[in-house]
């Protein structure tokens, strides 16, 4: 087998070696050819010399030609500091071409302009730039890590289906047809949950998995329709239990993937205290900026606007942009507005904190509450002070939107730190205006808090589950729970979530069934690895860290996929297809 390029250096001065690889540069300086040797590890400088017998084949190679070489490492006049292989370079005494290559329709380059979808369209080479080898190097540490990790610990690693029962999940299901049996369909899995489960039924006691889950949902920035999971799952355990593992695992990642020593124990942050005061319920604390509710200030306040929003069981909230009022004109102000509308909020007051204070609500607060506003708020000259009104959920969910998109436009993010917690304590039920009744926030299996069984069926909006996130810079790098094992419990949780039995014998009657047999206490987690990796890859792009991803609408522009298929094959899965 080759040697990589890297794997010479000073010490070798002398040896006579073969390489293979990419000609990545060809320049021709006055008859000597320097050709930059490209391969997985890195660059090595080849130099044919003109009275060399190759020379004639070296003056016809090109970018992207497949070369083999043979020749003799010399030290290098002028060091490259840049490159592994500076300090040397490769005198070549002959040449063969394994193959050419055509005109390439982008520059292999880290300082690349393509637009992506050319890159993605010619994803081979795009693969070729060091940044995406580095993504996937990174990524393949992780699974290493994971597997190391976890195997010390006993666990197992399992593989579970990928053609399943379509169950609801949360998400759309990607539905396959079974030709065998037709008009009958399979659903791929949007994540092992249940076979992870009957696993601990199954005795497994510790299992994991690298696992591919599909979810036909909308696509985002950090979200693809088939993702990877570091999947676990272990029995007789609590939540301190599952949470330490999956603690000493992403600090185990990030030590030994890129020497980071992370803080821990990890802070822990209750769900309605992040939604609170970051409005998300995966808060970026790489910086302050909270929100702050100033509806008590403003509840004796006799103009329309506080009097209708409070008078509707709605509450005003504030984040302030310390010393930055001067840099926020009307027109800015006014594209914030437009802003925090796309999150359903009606509009965005604002306050400007100077010897004379402005805003377009100043005119309708009283001295005393501006005075309350500066000293509750801690405002000092040259502060902006945002505020949305209405619904908790708006407010919520637009001024922590409007909080993080400050902090990207003003810089005001340390991208060097990692900033890690635990979000416990999430609810049991979220309500559905669509379904109008409440839903699992996570799934019908998640163990309520032991204090909360008993409000299932009488006190939904306060039933807490034993329920844990981990995020990372603002991301939802995983998350898990302790599963019901409890037949009684979940039975109240069926009725909770107004499923008949007919409904739940349909939806997931095998499982329910399942865990009638014996079922160990148990609970698990699962790390999204694309999200891990983008975090120690510091991109925010998860087509980056994907050897073949999704476009935001689902596709592969490389194999141009989906596509639609022949009218035989949907004969033989008895399908027809409406235009
Ligand atoms: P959950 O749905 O929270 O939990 O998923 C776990 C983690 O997977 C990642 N993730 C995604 N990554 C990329 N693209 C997506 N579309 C996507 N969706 C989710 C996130 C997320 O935190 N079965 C449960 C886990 C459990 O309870 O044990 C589950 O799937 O990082």
């Amino acid at each position: 087998m080759k040697k990589f390029n890297t794997e010479y250096n000073i010490n070798n001065v002398g040896e006579s070696v073969k390489l293979y690889g990419w000609a990545s540069k060809v320049r021709n300086l006055g008859g000597i050819i320097f050709i930059d040797l490209r391969d997985r590890s890195g660059l090595m400088q080849l130099v044919i010399n003109p009275e060399n017998k190759c020379y004639d084949i070296a003056t016809t190679i090109k970018s992207e030609y497949v070369i083999s070489v043979s020749g003799n490492i010399n030290k290098r006049s002028s060091v490259n500091s840049n490159l592994a292989t500076g300090e040397i370079e490769v005198v070549v005494d002959s040449i063969q071409i394994l193959s050419k290559s055509r005109e390439i329709p982008f520059e292999i380059s880290d300082n690349t302009t393509a637009l992506e979808d050319t890159r993605l369209k010619y994803r081979y080479l795009d693969l070729r730039r060091d940044s995406l080898k580095h993504n996937l190097e990174v990524r393949h540490k992780i699974t290493m890590a994971t597997r190391n990790y976890l195997d010390k610990l006993s666990f197992l690693e399992v593989e579970t289906p990928v053609l399943c029962k379509s169950t609801p999940e949360g998400a759309r299901d990607y539905l396959v047809p079974s030709r065998v049996n037709k008009g009958s369909f399979y659903a791929l899995p949007q994540s092992p949950q249940l076979f992870k489960q009957l696993l601990m039924v199954g005795g497994i006691e510790r299992y994991f998995q690298i696992a591919k889950c599909f979810r036909d949902e909308d696509l985002r920035a950090d979200r693809q329709p088939e993702f990877t999971q570091i999947d676990v799952e272990m029995s007789f355990v609590d939540e301190e239990d599952v949470m330490n593992v999956a603690e000493g695992l992403v600090k185990d990642i990030f030590k030994s993937v890129k020497g980071i020593e992370l803080e821990s124990p990890f802070m822990r942050m209750k769900y309605d205290d992040a939604i609170n005061k970051y409005g998300s319920d995966k808060p970026d604390l790489r910086f302050g900026m909270e929100l702050n509710d100033i509806t008590d200030i403003l509840k004796n306040n006799e103009s329309n606007l506080f009097k209708g929003v409070i008078d509707n069981n709605g509450i005003i909230n504030a984040i302030v942009v310390k010393g930055l009022a001067d840099s926020y004109s009307r027109k800015k102000l006014d594209s914030l507005t437009e802003f925090v509308k796309k999150y359903k909020a009606g509009g965005l007051a604002y306050i400007k904190i100077s010897d004379e204070v402005t805003g377009s609500i100043v005119k309708l607060l009283s001295e005393e509450e501006i005075n309350n506003l500066k000293s509750s708020l801690k405002l000092d000259n040259g502060d902006l002070v945002l505020i949305v009104m209405g619904s908790k959920k708006i407010v919520k969910t637009s001024l922590g939107a409007l909080r993080i998109k400050i902090a990207r436009d003003e810089n005001l993010i340390d991208n060097s730190s990692y900033k890690v917690l635990w979000v416990t304590d999430f609810p049991s039920f979220e309500w559905s205006e669509e379904e109008g009744r409440f839903l699992s926030l996570h799934h019908p299996f998640t163990m309520p808090k032991d204090s909360d069984v008993d409000k299932l069926l009488t006190d939904k909006e306060n039933c807490y589950s034993k329920a844990y996130d981990v995020v990372i810079n603002g991301y939802e790098a995983g998350g898990g729970s302790i599963r019901i094992h409890d037949e009684a419990i979940q039975e109240k949780m069926f009725e909770a979530l107004e499923l008949t039995k007919e409904e739940v014998d349909d939806k997931f009657g095998f499982f329910v069934d399942a865990l009638k047999y014996g079922t160990p206490p148990h609970g698990g987690f699962a790390l999204g690895l694309d999200r891990m990796t983008m975090l120690l890859c510091n991109t925010d792009n998860i087509r980056d860290v994907i050897a073949f991803p999704k476009t935001a609408s689902a596709s592969d522009l490389m194999s141009n996929c989906p596509n639609s298929v022949s009218d035989k094959q949907l004969e033989e899965l008895g399908i027809s297809v409406n235009n």
